[in-house]
């Protein structure tokens, strides 16, 4: 019998688990042994105290041992490349990748999460297609990898269930940003998947759970070394998350979003890290390219129209309809103005974030709905030079009293200087 609330008082303490026990409580809470309640207060023990590295790499390992392990290569016959995000506000990141990268010819078969805290998760987003499905068998998803070329799908029950459970106790608990427990729960899915090769989009500032450089580069070499321990290649981009990705935070907006951007009409910032992100996953993969030929491929892609084929034929084989026609649009549409003439000095990637979620785009508790098409656009970023009156975002929201308190957060979300400020690119620094 699992001794929890000795773990949880030695995890208070600022003791060290012995690995066996620590992954035994990972493997009991994964068969229902363990009560939320107890691994809540685990968590937060964890949150004010730390993890040693060898903790995190035994929570990892209990984590992919908790459930079955996918052999998509082996399935596929192919070197098979992934890439994961630590979470931000806007990113749509990998719905724009996956056709890129699939139209050069390289599969790519994805396990997304949902939104965690005011960041918003693929698999909601991709939800907000109607009849697209999440969740598709093991074989359904190598068929139509093989088919298509990608697929992007929930992680099954049977794969690193001890993470799907902790995962959304956590986004309820306030103990998501945790380095440890961000990088056991990617790396497992990660390694659980069978990728070989792992592009990590770790994100950093303001809206991202990584505050700074530091920290992300902290959390960036953790995720390293469980990937090499388990001898996976791994590179991790450190991208800029002190503002949104992009102009669309919200569901539906974002898919917009991401097939504008598959069809060559993206936000500058969001394009330049999907075309990076493509171009070191066709570095990876048994193409025989170098990064330089990887971004050529990946911006041909785009520019042909493949990729764009590529998504639809995606979307189509999980039982969604790629028109965006079909999304569902807010029934109330508010523009927020600029208060005065200036160049925007910063826009605030969490409040923004928590703006999307309070319009019901994210959830408060585990199991409640998403509103899909609730959100903001952002069409003034960082650097703009704006007038007063101009339309820096727009509001899309249920009602007209949500509409009301949504401006005036988002306007509060800006701020305005006289000059023009240095810019900086999306990827600040690349570790691997
Ligand atoms: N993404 C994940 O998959 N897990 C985390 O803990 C945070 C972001």
């Amino acid at each position: 019998m699992i001794r929890a609330a000795e773990l949880i008082e030695q995890k208070r303490n600022g003791g060290e688990h012995d690995p066996e026990e620590l992954a035994e409580l990972i493997l009991a809470y994964a068969r229902d042994e363990v009560p939320d309640y107890q691994m809540a207060a685990w968590c937060m023990a964890v949150y004010f105290n730390g993890l040693t590295a060898a903790e995190t790499h035994a929570l990892t390992d209990a984590m992919v041992r908790s459930g079955e392990t996918l052999d998509l290569a082996a399935a596929l016959g192919r070197k098979v490349v992934d890439k994961h995000s630590t979470g931000g506000v806007g990113d749509k990141t990998s719905i724009a990748v996956g056709p890129i990268v699939a139209a050069c010819g390289v599969p790519f078969g994805k396990m997304s999460g949902r939104g965690l805290g005011h960041t918003g998760g693929t698999l909601d987003k991709l939800e907000s297609i109607p009849g697209y499905r999440v969740e598709l068998t093991t074989d359904e998803l190598v068929a139509q990898v093989r088919a298509v070329g990608m697929a992007i799908v929930g992680q099954t029950a049977a794969l690193v269930p001890a993470d799907k459970k902790l995962y959304a106790l956590r986004d309820v608990t306030a103990t998501v940003d945790i380095t440890s427990l961000i990088a056991s729960s990617i790396m497992s899915k990660k390694l659980a998947a069978g990728a070989q090769a792992i592009v990590l989009d770790v994100k950093v500032g303001d809206g991202a759970f990584m505050k700074t450089l530091e920290d992300a580069r902290a959390l960036a070499e953790l995720m390293r070394e469980a990937g090499t321990r388990a001898g996976r290649e791994v590179t991790c981009l450190l991208t800029d998350m002190d503002q949104p990705l992009g102009r669309a935070v919200g569901n539906a907006l974002e898919i917009h979003e991401a097939r504008d951007t598959v069809r060559g009409d993206g936000p500058a910032d969001f394009t330049e890290l999907v075309l990076d992100a493509s171009a070191r996953l066709l570095a990876y993969s048994d193409l025989g390219v170098d990064l330089h030929e990887g971004r050529d491929r990946a911006e041909a892609a785009v520019a042909d129209g493949s990729a764009l084929e590529v998504y639809e034929r995606w979307i189509r084989a999980q039982g969604g309809e790629p028109d965006p026609a079909v999304l569902e649009r807010a029934p109330v549409r508010r523009p927020v103005q600029a208060p005065r003439d200036g160049v925007v000095t910063r826009l605030g990637a969490r409040a923004v974030g928590t703006v999307a979620l309070e319009l019901g785009a994210g959830r408060r508790m585990k199991g409640d709905p998403v509103d899909h098409a609730v959100g903001v656009l952002c069409f003034a970023k960082r650097g703009d030079t704006v007038l007063a009156g101009d339309d820096l975002a727009e509001v899309h929201a249920r009602d007209e009293t949500a509409a009301d308190r949504a401006v005036t957060a988002v306007l509060a979300a800006y701020e305005f200087g006289d000059s023009s400020l240095p810019e900086h690119g999306i990827v600040l620094d690349v570790v691997g």
